[in-house]
């Protein structure tokens, strides 16, 4: 519920994507936005108002001269009330008239007469997408500070392929998300591991854990929405970067460290969520091993480089936070990581509460003591994270 309390006025313009903006109000509400609708005369020939209706639970708007309106000034009560604006699908038809200040229809007036920020995530063929006169109103837009999100490039409803897609619902919500985060990390570059390594035994078998990489991926949303610019190197898993996150793959923790430690010097904070492998496999065959040739196949294991210490030890390296995933003594264990690796931060979890699912229960241990963070939500817990290291770093 991370926009609960937040009223938010959704124009609809007249586009093909006008049939995602009904999954975007779904999502919106899930996270607590309370979601009035306005559409454009043109979006209805898309989407019925009733669709729309049904799923904010509000009357939907898409006229001026709206009786339902006590004083006929539907474009003033709605936008008034708006924390923010959001169009999209915006047509290039939309955003030319925005460009203009023309009010030539309620969502029109309400955009020119709100007081309130307004994004707009486009939706048009390429070829109207790329028109100068487009780009024109795209640069106007910006300078008047009005924020716009995408377009996608990718296949069109028109068959052609190139820029001009609307951003995908669950896309728009984290840009919505993040427009409502505090940028207390703006301006810094944040380096985060997620996730396991994969310790490879023969070219199809491995050593590996059960971090889902959650935890990582949440840090690197929370890190990304709150201003700063995010590299995440990321082991293994089945998530897809968070939007606007720089994502480097890797497998094994020799991979891992080599992504770490080309990017380390350059980053301002360095935050290791990854489980890495403490051990490799020193024999690793280089074929597929055999079962029938006599004998269990003997695993020599050999140490892994430990990132965290070594980003800890760089000369004016960056501000570096661990993470402890313990099954007992979290206090001591976690705070005697935090010493070992020389770093100023580490965040404490129990495996049986961190590894895996949504939620987990944070303890962060710092010079000044053990801060306890309620269980919830691993993308609530990440942002408690962000906002801590923007406080300690802050301080330096
Ligand atoms: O991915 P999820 O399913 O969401 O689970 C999240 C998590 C439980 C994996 C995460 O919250 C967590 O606790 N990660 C750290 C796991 C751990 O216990 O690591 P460690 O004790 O082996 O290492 C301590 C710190 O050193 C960690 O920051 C780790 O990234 C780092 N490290 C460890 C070994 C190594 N060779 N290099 C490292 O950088």
């Amino acid at each position: 519920m991370e926009l609960l309390g937040k009223r938010i006025v959704l124009g609809v313009t007249g586009g093909i994507a006008a049939y995602k903006a009904a999954e975007l109000v779904r999502l919106l509400i899930k996270q607590g936005a309370e979601v009035q609708v306005a559409m454009t005369e043109g979006a209805t020939h898309f989407v019925t108002t009733t669709t729309f209706q049904a799923l904010s639970g509000k009357s939907v708007f898409t006229d001026q001269w709206d009786a339902r309106m006590p004083n006929a000034m539907a474009h003033i009560d709605l936008s008034r009330q708006a924390d923010l604006i959001l169009v999209a699908p915006a047509t290039a038809d939309f955003m030319a008239r925005v460009a203009q200040g023309l009010a030539d229809d309620l969502l029109a007036t309400m955009v020119l007469a709100r007081d309130c920020p307004l994004l707009l995530a486009p939706a048009m063929n390429r070829q109207m997408w790329e028109s100068p006169a487009t780009q024109r109103n795209v640069t106007q837009l910006a300078a008047d500070g009005v924020q716009i999100l995408g377009p996608a490039s990718g296949e069109q409803a028109c068959g052609e392929v190139g820029a001009g897609r609307m951003l995908e619902p669950a896309e728009i919500l984290e840009a919505v998300l993040a427009f409502f985060t505090p940028k207390v990390l703006a301006g810094k570059q944040v380096l985060i591991t997620a996730g396991p390594t994969f310790e490879a035994i023969d070219p199809v078998r491995g050593i590996t854990n059960l971090s889902s990489g959650r935890m990582g991926y949440a840090v690197a949303r929370a890190a990304q929405q709150a201003g700063a610019k995010v590299v995440l190197v990321s082991g293994p898993v089945c998530f897809s970067a968070p939007h606007g996150v720089d994502r480097i793959n890797v497998r094994s923790a020799l991979d891992m460290h080599a992504a770490v430690m080309a990017r380390a010097a350059a980053a301002d904070i360095f935050i290791g969520v990854a489980a890495v492998a403490d051990y490799r496999v020193a024999n690793r065959a280089e074929h597929k091993l055999k079962k029938d040739t006599g004998g269990v196949p003997p695993i020599e294991l050999i140490e892994n480089p430990d990132i965290l210490a070594e980003v800890a030890r760089l000369k004016d390296g960056p501000f570096c936070v661990g993470f402890a995933a313990e099954s007992q003594n979290l206090d001591a264990y976690a705070q005697a990581k935090r010493r070992k690796k020389n770093i100023p931060l580490i965040a404490g979890n129990l495996i049986q509460d961190g590894f895996g699912g949504d939620d987990n229960r944070l303890v962060l241990f710092d010079d000044a003591g053990a801060h306890p963070l309620n269980p919830a939500p691993k993308s609530v817990l990440a942002r408690q994270l962000v906002e801590h290291i923007a406080t300690l770093t802050g301080k330096n």
